[in-house]
């Protein structure tokens, strides 16, 4: 049975994957979550899954551009398996402050690239040789689609779309990727990449705009709106995410590049509204004395955009549709009002999480 070890595992995504490990693709094997507990990590998205699978599910708090600790995690869990989530991932934050962004997602990319390689005894690669060890071990790292820059009014971006990063984030990202691809083609790792599109569902931080929104609509404060608000998402619930990774991680091919979107394009305004519209089934607003009598879409307010903010994303993923027959399974408005009862039902997760480190940055850092 094989051990895979997850970067980033109690972030957003990370956490929602290590759940869906467990409880849906029916793994049997164990599951180490290195991570370094940023504002962004909260282990208590994991509370259920480190009482239910005692024994099956650890964690190591650490840093990933330690290639010892790394290293050392490899090699005491007889690591098989990597997925690679561990980011800094907000392009706001990226704008104010990239050092961060720099380090942990270029150099730290490239300290598990070298643990891997010095692990799984990959040398250099021959000359006419293919990935090594396909079979044995697997490398995969998460990218975003905001790789490939900003598109038109039409076009899809393809795996083949040349790079064009526009944000520190993106632009980091997009460097993380091409080392993951040389270590590919130059030593052999066995490794597959996936660039995804917007994420949204339970466990997300309210600091990206669909948990912010519902949060900032329950207690009657303004729902920011970049610019004109007309820029264009592909929004993905993040189990669908999961879903096409897991795939992705058993049957990729090495060496290969999956998109995965959402079929799912909306204008930010649009998903700002079927929020304001999901809120209003679940808790109306004149329940709701925090609003003072106002509708949620009063809330509504256009604010200064963001710098170098891209127009518009949309994702084609037929290649992973045709070579491992995924497909998104939830559409946008279940999949939000599902999200919207998350939050709902977790007061307790959004208090602490409010409470936390998070709130002292945005005092000092985010005057926007
Ligand atoms: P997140 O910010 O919620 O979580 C990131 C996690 O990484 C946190 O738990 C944090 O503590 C951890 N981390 C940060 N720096 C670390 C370091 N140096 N060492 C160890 N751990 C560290 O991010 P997310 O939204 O869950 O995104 C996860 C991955 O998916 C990222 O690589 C991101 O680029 C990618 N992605 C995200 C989306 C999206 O919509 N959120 C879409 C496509 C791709
Ligand atoms: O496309 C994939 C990317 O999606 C991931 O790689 C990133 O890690 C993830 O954070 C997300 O990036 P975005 O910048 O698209 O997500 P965010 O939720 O910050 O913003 C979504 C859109 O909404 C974007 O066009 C900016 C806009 N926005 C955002 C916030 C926070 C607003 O209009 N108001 C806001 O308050």
């Amino acid at each position: 049975m094989k051990n895979i070890l997850v970067t980033g595992g109690a972030g957003f995504i990370g956490s929602n994957f290590i759940r869906y490990v467990f409880d849906k693709a029916g793994f049997k094997g164990r599951v180490v979550n290195l991570d370094k507990l940023t504002y962004a990590g909260n282990p208590e998205n994991l509370a259920d899954i480190q009482r239910k699978f005692k024994g099956r599910y650890a964690f190591v708090k650490g840093d990933i551009c330690d290639f010892k600790t790394v290293a050392g995690v490899m090699k005491k869990y007889k690591i098989s398996e990597i997925v690679h989530f561990a980011a800094e991932s907000h392009v706001d934050r990226s704008i104010f402050g990239p050092k961060d962004f720099i380090e942990t997602n270029i150099h730290g990319t490239f300290s598990l690239l070298e643990a891997a390689r010095t692990i799984w005894g990959i040398g250099n690669r021959e000359p006419g040789v293919g990935n090594r060890g396909s079979g044995k071990f697997r490398f995969h790292h998460v990218s975003t689609d905001e790789v490939y820059g900003s598109l038109g009014k039409t076009g899809k971006f393809k795996e083949t779309t040349p790079y064009d990063p526009h944000s520190p984030y993106s632009a980091s990202k997009a460097s993380s990727d091409h080392l993951v691809r040389a270590y590919s083609d130059t030593y052999g790792l066995p490794i597959t990449i996936s660039n995804c599109s917007n994420n949204y569902g339970p466990y997300h931080f309210p600091e990206k705009l669909i948990p912010l929104a519902i949060l900032n609509a329950l207690e009657g404060k303004p729902l920011p709106v970049y610019g004109d608000g007309l820029q264009v998402r592909d929004w993905l619930y993040v189990e669908d995410h999961c879903a096409a990774i897991w795939k992705i991680l058993k049957k990729g091919r090495a060496g290969e590049t999956y998109n995965i979107g959402g079929n799912c394009e909306m204008k930010n305004i649009n998903v700002v509204k079927g929020i304001c519209a999901a809120l209003e089934r679940a808790v109306p607003a004149r329940h709701n004395k925090a609003l003072g009598g106002k509708k949620y879409s009063d809330l509504i307010t256009y604010v200064k955009d963001r710098a170098g903010h891209d127009r518009r994303y949309a994702i084609d993923f037929s290649k992973l549709k045709k070579e491992l027959g995924w497909q998104p399974s939830v559409r946008f408005a279940g999949g939000l009002a599902k999200t919207v009862d998350w939050y709902l039902a977790n007061p307790g997760w959004v208090k602490n999480v409010k409470s936390g480190a998070y709130r002292s940055w945005l005092r000092k850092n985010y005057t926007r």
